[in-house]
């Protein structure tokens, strides 16, 4: 009988109870019959045996989880971790005043870009030694270690900011991308008639002693699917602009990070 109290979780009940109580207003409110109740199972079913529940989730959902923890409160907003995030990156080191280089193959195609950061707290601080994770696609509009046939790691890694919270890295442009389309969340965007891109992004992760860790993406200012993302993750803080200087790309961002 103890074994079985202390497994007991007060948060996991109230938030079942919760979630119970709104699927079944949402059942009234929707009117389903049991035909399409039974579809919606087979669907949820399909979604879950083709690995496309975390798609789904993130493109559907963690938007309004992370809008509803953040909206009006200081600091820069967070945007989708995404289905495309990999554990265990590797450490990429730079000499003083060279740039952390993100790419593996030597012959990487697209535009070279430097992206430079700025990392404080919200009290106006700069953070030194942030370990900053960064991972994007490449102009196949692939990522590795997914659908890509570039090595595990390639476009990815992370680094530290320096003693004045900056960091410049060298890359390439990533480059907008459909979601998966060929399974039950592509089914769903056809009935919806919703198209499946992203715009372009980096993906960004930063941990600091005493902070939340910030999850974000940052956008060039001029994709042309800013305005209807599919996963609706587009923050105004988030954009800039990839200015072309030539040979180059330069883009750069300031992030704030909330304490913990
Ligand atoms: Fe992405």
């Amino acid at each position: 009988m103890q074994k079985e109290a202390t497994k007991k979780n007060e948060r996991v009940v109230e938030v079942f109870d919760l979630f119970v109580k709104h699927i079944q207003s949402f059942f009234d409110e929707a009117k389903l019959n049991h035909e399409e109740y039974t579809n919606f199972v087979n669907w949820a079913d399909r979604l879950g045996k083709t690995g496309e529940l975390p798609l789904f989730a993130d493109v559907f959902l963690e938007t309004h989880v992370l809008r509803s923890m953040y909206t009006e409160t200081p600091g820069t907003q967070p945007s989708l971790l995404g289905p495309y995030f990999i554990e265990g990156s590797p450490l990429i080191e730079a000499e003083a005043d060279q740039p952390f280089v993100l790419t593996q193959r030597p012959d990487e195609a697209g535009e070279i870009l430097y992206f430079k950061g700025n990392v404080s707290s919200v009290d106006g601080h700069p953070l030194s030694n942030v370990k900053v994770e960064m991972w994007h696609n490449d102009t196949d509009a692939t990522y590795s270690a997914f659908d890509s046939v570039a090595p595990r790691y390639n476009l990815r890694g992370h680094f530290y900011t320096d003693e004045n919270g900056d960091f410049v890295v060298k890359t390439i442009k990533p480059t907008p991308y459909p979601i998966p389309t060929n399974g039950p969340t592509g089914e769903f965007l056809e009935y919806a008639e919703m198209h499946p891109m992203r715009p372009a992004h980096l993906h960004l992760m930063f941990e600091a002693e005493g902070h939340e860790t910030l999850i974000t993406q940052v956008f060039p200012d001029d994709d042309e699917w800013l305005e209807n993302d599919v996963a609706d993750g587009v923050r105004l803080d988030l954009l800039t602009k990839f200015e072309d200087k030539g040979e180059y790309l330069e883009a750069s961002l300031n992030f704030v990070m909330r304490k913990k």
